[in-house]
């Protein structure tokens, strides 16, 4: 008798574990390779594969220190697939951070990626935040070694907090995570937010607003 509920129960079971499991899955690709020109350049044909050779697949430079000699002490230097043509419909990138003590790359979000970040040299604080209400900041002090993860589309800074300069490589889910640097963006765009919008999101007088849109 036992048996038999257990045969009737089990279709049921999985039927509910079906439901309340969320099936998730990347995207896939329907060739090897589609070695391209980037797709910001609005092409979207694939190289022919006979005329396709290990340098589209390459990039060389990394061990190179960025140039942090700016006002906000950071350079980054993108392998994305407009600097590795072999990356197209690959959906992954990468980028070599460096920031001299003190600097920071500003905050900023990816639109179409999340970024996986290890540090190799030196101390890094870095932060997200999380959508509204909440806008719950995560933050952390890293040494080398040490990874931090930045969920796709969320607001991230990083900060060198040590006496050395800091080189850290990211990762990013997308050939093309995009940039969206929020003080350009904001105070920064072309043409220009009217003064009178960013007055009253901020709760600026419009000295500052004008002070800042002169700044970007
Ligand atoms: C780094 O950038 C600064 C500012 O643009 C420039 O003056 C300097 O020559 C650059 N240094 C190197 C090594 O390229």
């Amino acid at each position: 008798m036992a048996i038999i509920n257990l045969s009737l129960l089990l279709p049921i079971l999985l039927l509910a574990l079906s439901l309340s499991v969320v099936f998730a899955v990347d995207p896939s690709t329907l060739q090897d390779f589609c070695v391209t020109a980037p797709i910001s350049q609005g092409t979207s044909i694939c190289k022919d594969p006979k005329l396709v050779e290990a340098n589209d697949f390459f990039f060389s430079g990394l061990h190179l220190a960025g140039n942090t000699s700016n006002p906000v002490g950071s350079k980054v230097t993108p392998v994305f697939a407009s600097q590795l043509p072999g990356l197209n419909t690959l959906g992954i990138s990468l980028a070599r951070i460096d920031i001299a003590p003190w600097g920071v790359n500003p905050p900023h979000l990816h639109p179409r990626a999340t970024e996986i970040l290890t540090v190799l040299e030196g101390t890094l604080e870095v932060g997200f935040i999380t959508s509204n209400p909440e806008n719950r900041h995560f933050t952390k002090n890293l040494q080398k070694g040490d990874v931090f993860v930045f969920p796709i589309g969320l607001i991230h800074y990083q900060r060198n907090i040590g006496y050395d300069n800091v080189v850290a490589i990211a990762a990013l889910s997308s050939q093309n995570p995009g940039v969206i640097t929020i003080g350009n963006a904001v105070f920064g765009a072309t043409p220009v937010i009217s003064s009178g919008v960013l007055v009253k999101a901020f709760q600026l007088d419009r000295t500052v607003i004008n002070y800042l849109q002169s700044k970007f």
